[in-house]
């Protein structure tokens, strides 16, 4: 059996996304245990979501603290004390900067095809209003590896959805949220897998687990 890994999940808002992760780890789809969420905002529904799977949550209010560098720290040393294998983003709104030794290690989803409609100030619904005003065709989704800046890390898996003639931020947005959906845990699962290898910008993808495990030994005993 596949070893599960420790994961943190970080969260500002309503944590749909948790609830999938969540749903799929119970289903026994998904090799994660979560052990902590963070909430950067006290009311998110999301903490709820946690704590009615007896999950430990916790709120780090950004507002709690005179500038992002003290809020960054507190959140940096509250997950490091967890020493998760992996650190999800899921709907976590601000620039979170962890030790330089989890980079390779921490997801986000983006609800549009990055590097089109990304970076700071395009999160959320202004993505998705952004995407119609601009009279785009597709969109879609992005899940990547987080570097150091808003949305520019590697990119590990994007899945396109149309924009309708008709859509609202709201329709697009579901229709985002479902292509999220499907790609994030496929994304946990292929990191799990130990099949994701970052060269450079490009996320590789081993298709044969027991090469890919193969070449990573050797690798290993290179380095
Ligand atoms: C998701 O669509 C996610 O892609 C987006 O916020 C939503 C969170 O929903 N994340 C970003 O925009 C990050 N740049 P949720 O709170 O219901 O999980």
């Amino acid at each position: 059996m596949m070893k599960k890994l420790r994961t943190v999940v970080l969260l500002s808002g309503s944590g749909t996304t948790l609830q999938n992760l969540i749903d799929k780890m119970e289903a026994g789809d998904l090799p994660i245990e979560i052990a902590l969420v963070i909430s950067s905002r006290n009311d998110a529904y999301g903490l709820e979501r946690a704590r009615n799977h007896k999950i430990p949550a916790r709120a780090i209010s950004r507002k709690s603290f005179p500038s992002w560098e003290a809020f960054n720290q507190e959140l940096a040393k509250t997950v490091d004390e967890i020493e998760p294998d992996l650190i999800v983003l899921a709907g976590f709104m601000l620039l979170f900067r962890p030790d330089s030794k989890y980079y390779g290690r921490i997801m986000n989803v983006h609800p549009a095809l990055i590097p089109s409609f990304c970076g700071k100030g395009l999160y959320g619904h202004h993505v998705h209003e952004a995407v119609i005003a601009s009279g785009v065709k597709i969109s879609g989704a992005t899940v990547h590896f987080v570097d150091e800046q808003y949305d520019t890390g590697p990119i590990i898996l994007q899945k396109a959805v149309d924009v309708l003639d008709d859509d609202t931020p709201d329709s697009l947005a579901e229709r985002v949220q479902e292509a999220e959906r499907e790609i994030y845990p496929q994304a946990i699962r292929l990191f799990a897998e130990n099949r994701l290898r970052i060269e450079g910008k490009r996320v590789k993808i081993c298709t044969d687990r027991k090469r890919c495990s193969t070449i990573m030994q050797i690798i290993a005993v290179i380095m």
